[in-house]
């Protein structure tokens, strides 16, 4: 396995720091294409789209919350009403099937039973329009659906997913992207712009990982800790729940993730000095209100860890840390934001001196119920 490692020394952190490569990869299609075509999600899929009125995303885990990231992007851009629902929920569920409902799965393996039985619970409705996006060439789920977008991490290995998500978002990106365009939503300056952005996308990754160095003095104050807290606001929410998964599932330490402006309704009685309270907070609409709902924290005692970009203006003081990910990668922020939430779960996980790469209790693919 050292061999394969290089000079990592899990597959979690070879795969994290795999990012640039495995978003370059992903992108590579739509970059040399310099635009957004629906021909990247199959021959049929530009037939397929002038269906489509509205999208169900469905998956697990991880895959789940690329799902809900998708759902900003999907009903801000491309203006679709959008819903994303659990696997493992929507197929026992007695829903109103809709003909003209794009059903997305989203899986890394293509393998995960709940989403496959998902994905034929909804085709047994009548929904004939099917997208997977899948990270594993020819395996059950894309081999079940009407169309298909493969992204290209690479293999992954470790349990806890990391590469894979991030080229799933932007692939969900890409396919919003997409549909604005079909749709007249996208004129031909936003769209280059969109293609810079993405184009840009690796290198601001690269930047992000070499913040390793303070996450991991950071995680210091998570791994002697039982309990902590993510928040995030808008599409940051989502990335706020990755990162308490991350921490959950190979640090064990238990994580919660709310949307800040939640707080006051109930996490806020956690909120004393042996929690922790990890914050997404970029420079968007809602970084006002962030900064609010973390007085918020403060006022009761809470440890602030904040990840900030470029612009969100913010300077540490007494309980409020403060990394600033470098750049501003505007509507793709979600991305970026990821970074430092799965390096803070390794760090907190090599200090705990768990199985990082096989968490006790946790297959990498579960296809049992
Ligand atoms: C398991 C893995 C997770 C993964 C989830 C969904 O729980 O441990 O990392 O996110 O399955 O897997 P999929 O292959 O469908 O994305």
């Amino acid at each position: 396995a050292s061999l394969e490692l290089g000079p990592y020394s899990h597959f979690m952190q070879k795969e994290i720091h795999e990012q640039p490569r495995a978003l370059t990869d992903t992108l590579e299609a739509i970059i040399d294409d310099n635009s957004f075509s629906p021909a990247l999600f199959g021959a049929d899929a530009e037939s397929v789209f002038k269906e489509v009125d509205s999208i169900l995303i469905l998956a697990a885990g991880t895959s789940y919350y690329a799902g809900l990231t998708a759902k900003y992007w999907l009903e801000s851009i491309a203006g679709l009403p959008t819903s994303v629902e659990i696997a493992s929920e929507y197929r026992y569920r007695k829903s109103v099937a809709n003909p003209k409902q794009l059903i997305i799965t989203i899986s890394q393996s293509g393998e995960t039973l709940d989403t496959m039985e998902a994905l034929k619970h909804a085709k047994s409705l009548g929904q004939h329009l099917t997208l997977a996006i899948c990270n594993v060439q020819e395996s059950a789920i894309p081999r079940a659906s009407r169309l298909v977008l493969y992204t290209r991490a690479g293999a992954e290995i470790g349990v806890a997913s990391t590469k894979a998500f991030t080229t799933q978002l932007v692939a969900l990106f890409t396919l919003a992207a997409t549909f604005a365009k079909q749709r007249g939503l996208l004129d031909a300056e936003q769209e280059q712009a969109y293609i810079d952005n993405l184009r840009h996308l690796p290198g601001s990754v690269q930047y992000a990982l070499n913040l390793e160095p303070q996450i991991r003095e950071w995680a210091k104050a998570f791994s002697n800790k039982f309990h902590a807290l993510f928040l995030g606001r808008g599409m940051h929410y989502p990335i706020a729940l990755e990162g308490a998964l991350k921490l959950k599932e190979i640090s064990y330490i238990h994580a919660e993730a709310y949307p800040a402006g939640e707080l006051k309704h109930g996490p806020l009685a956690l909120v004393d000095k042996n929690m922790p309270v990890v914050v997404i907070a970029p420079n968007d609409a809602l970084l006002e209100k962030v900064k609010s709902n973390m007085q918020e924290v403060r006022a009761r005692g809470g440890e602030l860890f904040v990840f900030a970009d470029a612009d969100s203006n913010f300077t540490e003081s007494e309980g409020v840390h403060v990394i600033r990910t470098p750049r501003h990668v505007g509507v793709l922020s979600p991305i970026l934001h990821t970074i430092p939430v799965q390096l803070l779960a390794y760090h907190a996980a090599l200090l705990k001196g768990t199985d990082v790469d096989k968490p006790r209790n946790l297959a990498k693919s579960v296809t049992v119920e």
